[in-house]
């Protein structure tokens, strides 16, 4: 990586400021219902702790518009914080002013404080230069490790790294290490399977790609909208009519550039969207009116499966299928039993398909499992990540 990350700076006995991303789902109790963030910033924790830093965290949590939520507090998550380091997780009501100042400076060695959510304050999204220096005031060092905030130019992420020696910590770097070596120089054939609904999200990747990836294989709400490009009939599924357009012109770029674009060519249908809809698997790639593509059919999943065995790199965004509703999990569940076993580099990304993997117990068996939803997809958009671009280059 060429920006410094928290082992090119000096931590010892200095008060360290650190942008971590604990943007974690709680339930109506406030009881998170997935720690996976928490865990995915404890390498960096104890390594600032490890090298004697008087640690400050600082993060977001859901959206709430800059004003105080106090269902948005991240009380749940300094006690989750302790739980799992181990120690002790001081918290604050606020991120800036006199009483939050005096908590830092009282801060010793090893010991860790957190802010209250940056975005009760309305300055932080606009990346304020005052706010961000009250936020700089806290710390002599800014280390980021916030990998799915950083498509976003705020004041915690890029704001402050222009005032601080800013640095990355392990799972930025880890992240860029991965995503980065996916774009540069993947090991070939490299696949990308894309699903989740929407084209609309994936354009970018898919155009950014084009030249890189052996093979896209699509899926999902959003092959739909690329079969109706190619005329065939889709029934009642998903369809973005305002980009039919723009996919047969994506699908005959990636042909001229030699990428092969796998759709499905067999479905799971039913007649509504729900668990209890009639349910019937289609012979070939059309559907009839008044049903919807739920889910890739058998032939399609075998085919996807033959083509994947033969990867060295395979980078995974978005579900298959309707996966949440347990008739049409299997397209999502097939391939990710299969990537989980294979010896090639695996890379996922995106909210769903991370859930997806989660729930099937099957996490550990990836090369990567990406923080980041939004910034990972950015990131493989080709995008200036802000809040990495911000960081002291090395
Ligand atoms: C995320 O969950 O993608 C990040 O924490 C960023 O959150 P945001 O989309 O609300 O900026």
């Amino acid at each position: 990586m060429k920006k410094k990350t928290i082992r090119d700076v000096d931590l010892e006995g200095k008060r360290v400021l650190m942008r971590v991303d604990f943007n974690v789902p709680l339930d109506g109790a406030g009881n998170i219902t997935d720690d996976t963030r928490i865990r995915a910033a404890l390498p960096t924790i104890d390594y600032a702790l490890q090298a004697g830093a008087r640690l400050v965290l600082m993060s977001h949590l859901g959206r709430p518009k800059g004003e105080v939520v106090e269902s948005m507090r991240l009380t749940p998550v300094a006690r989750r914080l302790s739980e799992l380091l181990g120690q002790e997780v001081k918290k604050v009501d606020d991120c800036i002013g006199t009483n939050v100042k005096e908590k830092v400076e009282a801060l010793k060695v090893g010991e860790v404080l957190l802010l209250e959510n940056l975005r009760f304050h309305p300055e932080e999204e606009k990346n304020d230069e005052k706010f961000a220096q009250e936020l700089a005031g806290l710390g002599e060092v800014f280390i980021n490790d916030a990998f799915g905030t950083a498509h976003r130019a705020h004041a915690s992420t890029e704001g402050v790294a222009r005032l601080l020696p800013a640095a990355a910590g392990l799972l930025m770097e880890k992240e860029i290490e991965y995503l980065g070596k996916a774009l540069e120089n993947p090991a070939k054939p490299f696949i990308t399977i894309l699903g989740g609904a929407k084209v609309s999200d994936k354009i970018g990747v898919i155009e950014n790609l084009m030249d890189k990836v052996d093979s896209f294989i699509i899926g999902g709400g959003m092959a739909y909208t690329f079969l109706k490009a190619k005329g065939k009939d889709v029934g009642d599924s998903l369809v973005e009519e305002d980009k039919v357009e723009l996919a047969g012109d994506l699908l005959r770029r990636a042909e001229e550039k030699g990428a092969l674009f796998l759709l499905p060519f067999d479905h799971i249908i039913a007649d509504g969207f729900s668990e209890e809809a009639a349910v019937k698997v289609t012979e070939g790639e059309e559907i009839p009116d008044g049903w919807k593509g739920m889910d890739i059919g058998e032939k399609t999943r075998e085919e996807f499966s033959r083509v994947l065995r033969g990867a060295k790199t395979v980078l995974w965004n978005g579900p298959l299928g309707v996966f949440e509703m347990a008739p049409f999990a299997k397209g999502t569940e097939t391939i990710a039993r299969l990537l989980a076993g294979m010896e090639a580099t695996t890379i996922i990304g995106g909210g769903d398909t991370v859930a997806a993997i989660a729930n099937l117990g099957l996490s550990e068996n990836f090369t990567h499992i990406s923080t980041g939803g939004g910034a990972s997809l950015e990131f493989l958009e080709g995008k200036v990540l802000p809040g990495l671009a911000a960081l002291n280059d090395k």
